[in-house]
This record gives C-alpha cells, structure tokens and sequence, in this order.
C-alpha cells in the first residue's frame, strides 16, 4: 500500500513536471531571447525614443556617441568581455569591463545595476519588464562565445552543415546571397564578426521578426556564422 502510494506520488510529481517546466522554460527562453536583444540595441526593440546625448560612462573622444553610446553591447561588446574581448582594440574600444562576471548573479542585482549612477537607465528607456528581460539574459542566457570563436573573432563551426541550416532557416527572408532583405547588408559582408553573428542567431534582431535559435545547440549558430563567412561581401 504505503509503496503503491509512493509511486502514485512520484508519478503525480513527474506528471507535474512534464506539464509545467517545460513550458515555464520556454518562457525563459523568449525573455532571454528578448533580454539579448534589449542588450543589443534596446530602443530598436522596445521603439523608446533614441537617446540624443552621449551616455556619461562612454569614453570622451569615443566614435560610437549619441544612441550608440546607451547600447549595452557598444561597452561590454558582441563577445560580453568587455576590453578582455574584441573590443580590446580597435574603434569599439572603451577599457570597460564585460559582464561575463554578472553571469549567474542575482537578476535583481542586475537590475539595480542598470539603474545605478554608472549607468543610469530610467523606466522611460527600460520598462520594468525590459529590466527583467535584460538581467534574465544577463544572468542565465549569455554564452560562453569564446568557446565558438577564434582568437580574431571568426566563429569556429563546420560551414557544410551551416549551409544547410542558413539555406533551409535563413535564406527565406535573407535569400541564398545574404543580400535579398532591402534595408539590411549583405549578410556576408558583416559575417566576420563572429561574436555578433552568434550573438543575433541566438537572440534575433530587435524590433524585426528574425527568429531566436537559442534552444538549439549553439554549435549549430557558430556552424552558420561560419557558412555565412563566404557569402558574397556586397
Ligand atoms: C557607456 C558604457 C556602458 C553602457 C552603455 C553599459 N554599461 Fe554596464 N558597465 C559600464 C561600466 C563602466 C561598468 C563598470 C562599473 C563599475 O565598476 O562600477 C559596467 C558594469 C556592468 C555590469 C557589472 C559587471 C560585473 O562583472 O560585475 C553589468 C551587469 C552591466 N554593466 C550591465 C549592463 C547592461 C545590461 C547594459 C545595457 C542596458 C549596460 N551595462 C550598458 C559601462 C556601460
Ligand atoms: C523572418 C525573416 C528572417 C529570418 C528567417 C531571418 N532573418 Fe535575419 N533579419 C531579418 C530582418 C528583417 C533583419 C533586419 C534587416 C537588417 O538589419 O539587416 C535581419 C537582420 C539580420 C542580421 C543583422 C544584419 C545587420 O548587421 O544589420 C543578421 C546578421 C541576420 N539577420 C542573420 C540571420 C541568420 C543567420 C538567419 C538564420 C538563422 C536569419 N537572419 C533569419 C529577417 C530574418
């Protein structure tokens, strides 16, 4: 009896998980996936009005100013490493820090980091919503790019596989070329960045319908930004 009863329980739980983590997983996901991409440029995804002064943690003399300034990604960079990663050097370089270090930290610490007197983020840029999406992102749904890329930033994948995956997932709206999307480049000609190649395959373009593969395999986004690579540059 007692055994029969905690089987009933163990199969009530298992039937419990099966019908709530999954979907409450999922859910994450889509936050994170939006979270990437707040990170990556915040105003093009919640369509908040474009900052027109310079961010004050930005370096004086920097090239990126005005809403370029406030991107989260044009001081911690593609890579989340800050001056550790590709923007070490170069015309991104600002000697900020990444967020690699926040991963896994508390959310609502995250949280009260964009609002602190660094980086002074108001509730008119980033709703609380927006907030949650980022630290989730921040906390839980960055990678570990270093791991997909070289040591120039080219992604390191498998380009025969890549094909397959850009011509059957991407080439509908893209075209086979990279070129056929109007207002966007040649996806070949911005592919050597292999950190914002996985960075955008992982968490779509803000404010376009360009999906979010990050439920699958990284390694299958690191095998198309590494296909991507010999598509045509213009
Ligand atoms: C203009 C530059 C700039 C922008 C834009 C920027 N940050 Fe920062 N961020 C900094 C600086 C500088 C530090 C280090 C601050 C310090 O030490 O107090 C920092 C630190 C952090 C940290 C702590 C890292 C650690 O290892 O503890 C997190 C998390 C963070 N930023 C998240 C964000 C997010 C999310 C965004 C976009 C919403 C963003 N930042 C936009 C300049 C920037
Ligand atoms: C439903 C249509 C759609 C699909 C599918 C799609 N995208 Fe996009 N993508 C867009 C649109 C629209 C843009 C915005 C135009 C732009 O900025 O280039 C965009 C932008 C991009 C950009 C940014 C280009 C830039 O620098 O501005 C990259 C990179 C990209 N897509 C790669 C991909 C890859 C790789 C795939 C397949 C995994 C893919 N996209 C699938 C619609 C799509």
């Amino acid at each position: 009896m007692k055994t029969h009863t905690l089987a009933s329980a163990a199969l009530a739980a298992l039937l419990g998980l099966a019908g709530s983590l999954p979907a409450q997983a999922a859910e994450t996901e889509s936050a994170m996936a939006r979270g990437g991409r707040l990170y990556d440029k915040y105003f093009g995804e919640n369509k908040t009005a474009k900052p027109d002064t310079d961010h004050a943690a930005y370096p004086k003399g920097g090239k990126y100013v005005k809403d370029a300034s406030w991107r989260c990604k044009e001081c911690h960079g593609w890579d989340y490493r800050g001056k550790d990663g590709a923007y070490g050097k170069g015309g991104h370089a600002t000697g900020i820090v990444g967020v690699r270090g926040a991963a896994g930290k508390d959310p609502a610490a995250i949280v009260a980091i964009m609002k602190d007197a660094t980086h002074g983020y108001t509730d008119k840029q980033l709703s609380a919503k927006d907030m949650t999406d980022l630290s989730l992102f921040i906390s839980k749904g960055q990678i570990d790019v270093a791991k997909y890329v070289d040591g120039s930033n080219k992604a390191k994948g498998n380009a025969a596989k890549g094909e397959g995956y850009f011509n059957t997932i991407c080439a509908g709206c893209h075209g086979l070329d990279g070129k056929k999307v109007k207002d966007g480049p040649a996806l070949g000609s911005v592919a050597d960045n292999g950190a914002e190649m996985i960075h955008k395959i992982l968490n779509g373009q803000p404010g376009e319908g360009m999906p979010a593969l990050r439920m699958l395999d990284t390694q299958v986004a690191a095998d198309i930004a590494t296909y991507m690579t010999s598509l045509p540059k213009q």
